[in-house]
């Protein structure tokens, strides 16, 4: 039997998701965890374990103290439950703006560790040469531009892009940047329409929006948000789920059981044979 003959379904890969471009729209969303990522694989053609998780799962003010290692703990447990999407991992601040050499080593550990298929990193103009350095040694790279959440120190908030001429010429330029320097797709965070459109046309790789309109190639959300977990979420959100209205009838159901008695009831519990 050949080493390479497999029964298992091949996943999508990143050379595919390249060639998709201008084509069929890309359906992507962020996954964290197994059970999410067992119930999200089968209908996205990427699964991004976004460090967005460091304030989603592990409640930071934002992605700054997201490591290394929560990254693969995360990443792991969305390859283990997932078969066909594309799985991209996030590197988390720290990890790939200094030397290229440690970006390389650091992505590396990322895709050994877990098994993904692809790193994102927040290319800022000064990233461009991390990316050609990581993807000319054979590790495949999402670029992002746009709202860099990772910039939030330097900018003082999470701060949509674009708005002023400057910007403009400047996020178009990192695209292309990324683009050039081998990046096989490119998310566009929190920006206007038309530069959304602009970025979308000026690179040959597929783009993907979040809060950047329908002139990308594709789309991706935070799960939790479109399932509507949190009190609040950003206008470019559309909530396709109310998990917290859910997730607050059952637990208030439940404790209600718990204290009238009814739960749990004959049918919850184990009896024994023996006498006692
Ligand atoms: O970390 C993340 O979830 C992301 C998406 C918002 C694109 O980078």
């Amino acid at each position: 039997m050949s080493s390479h003959s497999t029964d298992a379904p091949r996943r999508v890969t990143a050379r595919q998701l390249a060639a998709r471009k201008g084509r069929d729209p890309i359906v992507c969303l962020t996954a964290y965890t197994a059970p999410m990522a067992a119930l999200l694989d089968e209908v996205c053609d990427v699964l991004l374990v976004g460090d967005s998780v460091g304030m989603v799962v592990h409640g930071l003010p934002n992605t700054i103290g997201v490591t290394l290692e929560m990254m693969i703990l995360h990443g792991q447990a969305v390859m283990r439950a997932s078969r066909h999407a594309l799985v991209v991992v996030d590197m988390p601040f720290g990890s790939y703006e200094g030397a290229p050499e440690r970006a390389y080593e650091n992505a590396v550990r990322l895709l050994k560790e877990t098994g993904a298929q692809a790193v994102k990193v927040e290319s800022g103009p000064e990233v461009a040469a991390t990316i050609a350095y990581l993807t000319r040694r054979g590790v495949p790279v999402m670029g992002h531009v746009g709202l860099r959440p990772q910039a939030v120190l330097m900018e003082g908030a999470f701060r949509a892009r674009g708005k002023r001429p400057e910007e403009v010429s400047c996020v178009v330029a990192e695209a292309k940047a990324a683009a050039a320097a081998g990046a096989f797709c490119i998310v566009i965070e929190g920006v206007a329409e038309a530069l959304a459109a602009q970025i979308t046309a000026a690179v040959p790789v597929p783009t993907i929006g979040i809060g950047a309109s329908a002139g990308c190639d594709g789309q991706i959300l935070v799960t939790e948000d479109m399932l509507g977990l949190f009190e609040w979420t950003p206008k470019f959100v559309r909530r396709y789920g109310d998990l917290r209205g859910e997730i607050a009838r059952a637990v208030r159901e439940y404790a209600a059981d718990v204290r009238t008695g009814a739960f749990p009831a004959a049918a919850e519990t184990y009896f024994s044979t023996m006498k006692v």
